[in-house]
């Protein structure tokens, strides 16, 4: 497993304004978007390209087109605020859909439902903002090597150390973040974080 910390002033910025309790879900929602397209962009920055030839208005040259088109798998609730701008930089990739929930008392998340194509041999790039102990990102990830996946990405905004070193184990895996913060606290929640991110979407 390969860990990259998304490093960028902008991102920090959005961040900050993500954490602020004072961001009502309209906000959220607009600040999500736009740390989904600069994920986005990260995540996608080792994508295949073929040569392609294109006639400019001047003269012809040699461009590149994209061969790849990793299948977004967005985690619900939280993975749905960052979906958008993936499809609007993929639109022509396939969206499989997981449902998980964790459950309040003990921590570990509930499989609640999926709606996935055929993942044998595809490349992933799977959505969920918060990773905090990673029972939900590790079920998931489970559940794509059952599924034959080759490649993961796995795309969240904050984490947990803990979650992070729990991953640690798992083959052909990157994890993207905008921020490692400090720890969980009792009720596995991510400090400082930015509180329960289906919630702040969602309202
Ligand atoms: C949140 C979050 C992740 C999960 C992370 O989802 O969106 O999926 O918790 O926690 P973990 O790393 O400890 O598993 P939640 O279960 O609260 O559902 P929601 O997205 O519908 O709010
Ligand atoms: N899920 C969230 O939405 N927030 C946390 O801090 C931990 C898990």
């Amino acid at each position: 497993m390969e860990t990259i910390e998304f490093e960028h002033p902008l991102a920090r910025s959005i961040l900050t304004r993500m954490r602020d309790r004072d961001t009502g879900p309209d906000e959220f929602r607009r600040l999500a978007h736009r740390m989904g397209f600069m994920l986005a962009v990260e995540a996608t920055r080792n994508i295949r390209t073929a040569p392609m030839h294109v006639e400019t208005p001047m003269e012809p040259t040699l461009g590149e087109t994209t061969v790849d088109s990793p299948v977004i798998m967005p985690v619900l609730r939280a993975g749905l605020g960052i979906l958008a701008p993936f499809q609007e930089l993929l639109p022509d990739s396939k969206v499989a859909f997981v449902a998980l929930r964790r459950d309040e008392d003990t921590g570990r998340p509930d499989w609640l439902y999926d709606s996935v194509p055929d993942l044998a041999g595809s490349q992933v790039i799977v959505l969920d903002p918060m990773l905090a102990t990673a029972g939900t990102a590790s079920a998931v990830l489970d559940y794509l090597a059952d599924a034959g996946v080759r490649e993961t990405t796995l795309v969240s905004v904050v984490a947990a150390p803990e979650g992070i070193h729990r991953l640690g184990a798992y083959e052909n895996l990157t994890v993207i973040t905008v921020s490692v913060d400090r720890e969980l606290d009792g009720r596995w929640f991510i400090l400082p974080g930015l509180g329960d991110f289906g919630d702040r979407l969602y309202n």
